[in-house]
């Protein structure tokens, strides 16, 4: 099995992270730092990641949370925010997000220790369907409404092909529904920035079939095992 594969498995980090950390001479394989990305991992071997020994997690574990605002996606950072990882059970396992969503944005994060996973649902070319409810101050023209189902320049490329629909408007603001396949960093609130509509709030409700439903903020629930499959193959 492929070094970087095997690492994922263990749950330390994503396929892509590891083969960056192969190449930084993070990991070793029975005692010697090895730094291509091709080495192949035998049983019985040894491997260790900055220094500490590491093996295939015995339990995959996979967890729906709803994320509330003010929470970061990351691990910790140098401002002090609470991490999402502080909303989850630790019971050893290490958890690691499926993608992000920004500190303001609440709703649907799926957490696993399946590198594997991990690696596939968050490679550019996978287009799995993110949705989103967002309340937006103003209303929607037709034109913007056509703009965003075609696709607008954002940060100098082009969005493609997304899901919109106007859900009710009321005292100035609209309740909009988006759904998008692509995953850049913080898209909606460029996308409706673009077209001059500050967002009040932004929410995650689905990610292809799988809905957030009646979970609530902060609350997480391990995922059932036909919705594991379902993000397995899809
Ligand atoms: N788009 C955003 O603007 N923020 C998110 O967190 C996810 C998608």
């Amino acid at each position: 099995m492929r070094l970087s594969k095997y690492i994922a498995g263990c749950g330390v980090c994503s396929r892509r992270k590891a083969e960056e950390a192969i190449l930084a001479g993070r990991v070793s394989v029975n005692g010697i730092i090895v730094a291509e990305l091709g080495t192949k991992v035998a049983p019985g071997d040894a491997v260790s990641f900055d220094g500490a020994k590491i093996s295939p997690e015995a339990k995959l574990v996979y967890i729906m949370l709803n994320k509330p605002e003010g929470y970061i996606t990351t691990a910790r950072e140098q401002f002090g925010r609470p991490s999402v990882l502080d909303l989850v059970p630790a019971d050893g396992v290490r958890l690691v997000p499926v993608g992000r969503l920004d500190c303001a944005t609440s709703g649907m994060l799926i957490l696993t220790n399946d590198g594997e996973l991990v690696y596939r649902l968050t490679h550019p070319s996978h287009d799995i369907r993110k949705t989103y409810i967002s309340r937006i101050e103003g209303m929607l023209c037709e034109e913007s409404i056509a703009q965003i189902r075609g696709g607008l320049i954002v940060d100098g490329y082009k969005t493609s092909r997304a899901h919109v629909k106007v859900l009710s408007v009321k005292e100035g603001s609209s309740l909009v529904e988006i759904a998008i396949k692509e995953g850049r960093n913080r898209q909606v609130r460029k996308i409706f920035d673009q077209l001059g509509h500050k967002i009040d709030s932004l929410r995650r409700v689905a990610t292809g079939s799988l809905r957030l439903g009646d979970l609530r903020k902060g609350q997480w629930r391990h995922l059932a095992n036909d919705e594991v499959a379902y993000l397995k193959n899809c």
